[in-house]
């Protein structure tokens, strides 16, 4: 296989904090390791459209801090038909360009994943995303900032949950996983969790509202999972007040979980995903993910990363519902 000489680097998907301090250590890595790099603008739509960025060790100054994406971000639906992918592969070989890296979630996994195995543009993932619900990787870049967000939300609306003695069911972001749910939901004292991954168990919350109301407690927090119930913390909160009448209401956090400057761990997470991935093209690596298990890196085959399920940790159920008692 001819060594690698020109790679590209795009953001996908929805931004996740720390997706700068990755395109940072890529676009470094690169340049150590003598590569010529370019940057694709808004993602899968870029690549398609021809929209490239040259870059160098100054375009990727004082960014490490910021939220978002200097380059952008899109989710493209062209990119998962075959014509779209060869429109991409023409665009990279007119530059030539034989390696491309891609931060973003499993959907953007899975066009990477096409590209490479039919054109044989050497492909490398890094997992950006704030849900962290990718197999392979203890975490994904971006999640530790959004549970942080999450969990200040949740101190300030505790605030007004106690003053009014109200029960507050709060939605947090994750799609189909429960992994921001459970940190938030634990780290934040709250006396409920509802999580796609248990079924949705209307007695058990009732009972805990109604025995938490025995012992005295007068204000409540849910932290409820987007994907857990159908219409969210709002058909939890409607279903409870069928039971049980309660002074409540229902708060959405939504887009917040995902601005926002990243945590040091999603800083240091990024840099080191982002230099292992180019490492990993350089090695001549194609069709894989870099993740870490601890602080140690390592390389994942791509459909692996969504083909198996990441666990979330079950066992915050039991040790949020013995700490709120
Ligand atoms: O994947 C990140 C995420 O924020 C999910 O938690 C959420 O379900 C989704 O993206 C929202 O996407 P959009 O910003 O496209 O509405």
């Amino acid at each position: 296989m001819a060594a690698v000489r020109h790679i590209a680097v795009l953001t996908s998907g929805g931004d996740a904090p720390g997706m700068n301090a990755a395109t940072r250590a890529i676009v470094r890595t690169a340049l150590a390791e003598g590569l010529e790099i370019t940057g694709v603008v808004r993602g899968y739509t870029g690549l398609i459209a021809g929209d490239f960025r040259p870059l160098n060790a100054r375009s990727v100054s004082n960014i490490i801090q910021l939220g978002g994406t200097i380059l952008k971000t899109s989710r493209n639906k062209e990119f998962f038909e075959p014509e779209g992918r060869a429109k991409a592969v023409a665009n990279l070989r007119e530059r030539g360009i034989d390696g491309l890296i891609v931060v973003g979630g499993d959907g953007s996994f899975k066009g990477l994943h096409a590209l490479t195995t039919e054109h044989g543009i050497r492909a490398v993932g890094v997992p950006g995303t704030i849900d962290n619900d990718i197999y392979g990787t203890d975490a994904t870049i971006g999640f530790a900032t959004a549970v942080n967000t999450a969990l200040e939300s949740i101190d300030k609306i505790r605030d007004t949950s106690s003053s009014h003695d109200r029960v507050f069911f709060i939605e947090v972001m994750g799609r189909s996983s429960g992994a921001i749910a459970l940190l938030v939901g634990l780290a934040g004292g709250a006396e409920g969790i509802i999580i796609p991954e248990m079924p949705f168990d209307i007695d058990g919350l009732c009972e805990t509202l109604r025995v938490g109301r025995e012992r005295g407690k007068e204000s409540f927090i849910i932290v409820v999972a987007e994907g857990a119930v159908d219409g969210g913390a709002k058909t939890v909160a409607e279903l409870v007040q069928e039971r049980l009448h309660l002074n409540y209401r229902v708060s959405i956090l939504g887009h917040v979980q995902r601005g926002g400057s990243p945590t040091s761990y999603d800083r240091a997470l990024a840099s080191q995903l982002g230099v292992a991935a180019v490492e990993a093209i350089v090695a001549g690596e194609t069709d894989v993910m870099a993740g870490v298990d601890g602080w140690e890196t390592r390389l994942v085959p791509l459909p692996e990363t969504w083909e198996k399920k990441k666990e979330v940790n079950l066992d915050f159920l039991r040790t949020t519902a013995i700490t709120a008692s």
